[in-house]
């Protein structure tokens, strides 16, 4: 058997802000020994609003100086950027580079049971047509049937969820507007084709009923990192004396970053009561 290899070098995720804080979370969860480096480009956020060859600007930009910096694998971890940057990133650098949309399809793919898949994201995303082209190159006949792609639009969401407002009438009744068409268009799958979206999956869940499958391309891109990583022999080790580092830089103002930052990696515990054993 091949003797098995490591690699510390850092992970290089980056997204237009906050948002691909969701997919760092996943992949700290799934891979606890890999260090990060995570780029929040808040200076240029929104990403989903911009038109496509400034924010493949921003992205290469970004790109550049993580490889230049040493991470071993490039995890696009926003779909916006994904859309626009992700074909030429990987002809661009020598390591790996992970899109958010791909594995999101796959999955999508996999899952649907009628063959009727949404789309929701930004308008940058939508409008590239990009989900729609990586649907059609991942249903060839000995993968899986046709599939129907039904892309809406939700500007308003990231707005939202950056102002924490994921509950009450207000974000209620903006989701049932959205995804109105997917529900005419009898959808079973739903993918949150943005990575602000997995914060707002209980009220798309509510909305699409219990039938319907939610696809979180932030969850499934960590998937990708981890069988990437395997696949190359470049896993961390899991020497416990080792420190990992997960460093956040945002390319805007630090401190509203990182309010907006505990909102998407979980809030720390700060006490732990404890329960004298005769009332458990
Ligand atoms: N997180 C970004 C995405 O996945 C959306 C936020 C933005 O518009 O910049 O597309």
């Amino acid at each position: 058997m091949a003797e098995e290899t490591f690699d510390n070098a850092p992970i290089g995720v980056f997204d237009s802000g906050v948002g691909g804080l969701t997919v760092a979370r996943t992949i700290v969860d799934q891979l606890p020994h890999e260090s990060i480096i995570y780029v929040g480009d808040t200076a240029h956020s929104p990403y989903g609003d911009k038109p496509l060859e400034q924010v493949r600007e921003f992205s290469q930009a970004i790109a550049d100086d993580l490889v230049a910096r040493g991470c071993k694998m490039i995890v696009i971890a926003c779909n916006s950027a994904s859309a626009a940057f992700a074909a030429e990133a990987e002809q661009r650098y020598d390591v790996p580079v992970i899109p958010v949309i791909l594995p999101a399809v796959k999955r999508a793919v996999a899952t649907t049971r009628n063959g009727k898949v949404g789309v929701i994201g930004t308008t940058a995303t939508v409008e590239s047509g990009e989900y729609l082209r990586t649907f059609q190159s991942h249903t060839e006949p000995e993968n899986i049937r046709d599939v129907e792609v039904f892309s809406e639009a939700c500007p308003l969401f990231v707005p939202f969820v950056e102002r924490g407002i994921t509950t009450g009438r207000q974000i209620l009744g903006l989701t049932e507007n959205y995804l109105e068409p997917l529900k005419a268009a009898d959808v079973d799958t739903v993918v949150l084709g943005c990575t602000h979206y997995p914060l707002l999956s209980g009220v798309v869940q509510l909305v699409m009923g219990p039938e319907v499958t939610l696809v979180s391309s932030a969850e499934e891109t960590a998937k990708t990192v981890y069988r990437t990583l395997s696949e190359t022999g470049k896993l961390a080790d899991t020497d416990p004396v080792r420190e990992v580092s997960l460093s956040f830089e945002s390319t805007g103002d630090p401190a509203r970053f990182a309010a907006l930052a505990t909102r998407f990696l979980g809030p720390a515990i700060t006490s732990v009561s404890h329960i004298p054993e005769a009332l458990r």
